[in-house]
């Protein structure tokens, strides 16, 4: 965004360093580590037009989701915009083996870290109750398999990459052998490649203006 919109500034928070080092960033750009759950972001009140924050949904526990909010509203200028990208985690049409085997997973961020993998379809009443105007709520549908052609293929991968980086906390938590992991997560793959199941996910944007 700051190489396309070169007459304004950006200003970017993450926990890590994304940045890549072998490459000049841009002069409007600046990046600053920050944890959003520790403290409050690095900026003075009223000093932004617009706010955007994206694939946060098992970033933090769903009872840290007001405050990151608000505190996203605290930096916004009034008349400025707040933006929301979501995807919901809850992929349609599964099989019936990957069905459990996605209920269990979600289950388990729930119960035993706090996190909403549905966050998405929280986000109309989360910015509502931060009194934000003229909230506009859109979804697009993306298949995930063979499918949905192109995209179908990248969003399995998306899919299988969540499945593979989640395995050890997954495990720990679900108190499984990584074997028992495999082997429900083959079912649910097995399952999609069939091609009988036509699953999707729902993607979600949601704006509104601060006061
Ligand atoms: C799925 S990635 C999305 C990255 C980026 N927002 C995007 O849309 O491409 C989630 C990001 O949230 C960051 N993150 C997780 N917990 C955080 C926290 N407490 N404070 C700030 N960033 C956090 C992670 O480091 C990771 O880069």
């Amino acid at each position: 965004m700051a190489e396309d919109f070169t007459k304004s500034k950006f200003d970017a928070v993450d926990i890590c360093s994304l940045l890549p080092t072998d490459q000049p960033t841009s002069d409007n750009f600046n990046f600053t580590c920050h944890n959003v759950t520790e403290a409050p972001l690095p900026f003075e009140p009223d000093t932004f037009d617009y706010v955007q924050q994206a694939m946060a949904a098992i970033s933090y526990k769903m009872e840290d989701w007001p405050l990151v909010l608000q505190d996203m509203k605290r930096v916004t200028k009034p008349g400025g915009y707040i933006q929301l990208i979501e995807p919901d985690m809850y992929t349609h049409q599964l099989g019936p083996e990957g069905g459990l085997w996605r209920d269990q997973i979600h289950n388990t961020l729930r119960d035993q870290r706090g996190y909403e993998p549905r966050i998405a379809c929280h986000l109309e009443r989360l910015v509502s109750d931060l009194g934000l105007e003229d909230i506009t709520v859109r979804y697009v549908s993306v298949p995930v398999g063979s499918w949905g052609l192109d995209i179908g293929h990248l969003w399995e991968q998306n899919f299988d990459a969540f499945l593979e980086s989640a395995k050890p906390f997954l495990v720990e938590n679900m108190q499984i052998t990584n074997t028992i992991y495999q082997a429900n997560t083959k079912k649910l793959k097995e399952e999609l490649k069939g091609g009988e199941f036509k699953a999707f996910n729902n993607i979600y944007v949601v704006y509104g203006r601060v006061k």
